[in-house]
């Protein structure tokens, strides 16, 4: 199977654009949200390694050959340490992929020129400086001002009663960015990519939106595709089992909503 891994329900809506894609479609997903522990975008960068790590080897446990952690802050925050330590020690033959790196590779795929960037993020992300120092790697020249968005999941994770509150806030957090006068924004946050019609709405049209339910599908086909020897492990019965470890209402509703159809969501305990 191929692990999804988000804090919360955000990674759903990075599932369903996976699962739009024909080829994609076919093969065995596990997903994992983390509902009673986020939001982790303010919890420490200790607390969100822990959890991160303590979901990975669940998945692990229960077959996941690959696993997309995707999550930001997890990405953010754990990624790099998970690859090259624990994953080397414990698992070598198996692989575990984040949002970051590909939602970088996009953007300057997609925008070659651009000279300044919006990053929208939780505040883990943010102050773990990741997007900034990936884009450096690739493009030093390149502007990149981050803004923190910290009451967004909690609304999102509200579903559509949260919406009435959402276009007010939006303007309030992308203001900065604006007087920045940035080109492109990067929503990089899964959560985002739910309200990216809503956040769409309050930019002007010349600013490019990046949104990670656009991107992720497309890097995932290209991973499979250049690494055949993990692609072939990985079953194609078209199976999708869905976990939390707290089935919050919003969450059963959103899974409703993406799949139309009723969504058999097992709770599991990760520690
Ligand atoms: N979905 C997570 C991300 O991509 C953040 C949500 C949270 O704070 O738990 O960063």
């Amino acid at each position: 199977m191929i692990g999804i891994f988000d804090s919360g329900l955000g990674g759903l809506n990075i599932l369903r654009a996976i699962l739009k894609n024909k080829k994609l479609s076919a093969y065995n997903y596990l997903y994992l949200g983390d509902n009673l522990r986020m939001p982790y975008g303010s919890r420490s960068p200790e607390a969100v390694f822990n959890f991160t790590l303590e979901a990975i080897k669940y998945l692990f446990g229960r077959g996941c050959q690959l696993i997309i952690v995707a999550c930001n802050t997890s990405s953010a925050l754990s990624l790099r340490k998970i690859q090259q330590k624990w994953l080397k020690k414990f698992f070598p033959q198996r692989r575990v992929l984040g949002v970051i790196r590909p939602t970088v590779e996009e953007v300057l795929e997609k925008k070659p020129e651009i000279s300044r960037l919006g990053i929208l993020a939780t505040k883990g992300t943010v102050n773990s400086l990741s997007y900034l120092r990936e884009f450096k790697k690739i493009k030093k020249e390149i502007k990149v001002y981050q803004q923190i968005a910290p009451l967004l999941v909690p609304i999102i994770e509200e579903g559509k009663e949260g919406l009435p509150c959402l276009k007010g806030l939006l303007k309030k957090y992308l203001q900065p960015l604006l007087r920045k006068k940035i080109e492109s924004l990067v929503l990089a946050c899964t959560h985002y990519s739910l309200v990216k019609k809503e956040i769409r709405e309050v930019l002007p049209k010349r600013i490019k939106v990046f949104s990670q339910d656009e991107i992720i599908p497309k890097k995932l086909a290209i991973y499979l595709n250049n690494h055949p020897e993990i692609e072939r492990k990985i079953g194609r019965q078209g199976k999708r089992i869905f976990l939390a470890t707290d089935i919050s209402f919003g969450l059963k509703k959103t899974a409703k909503d993406f799949f139309k159809e009723e969504i058999e969501i097992k709770l599991i305990k990760l520690q």
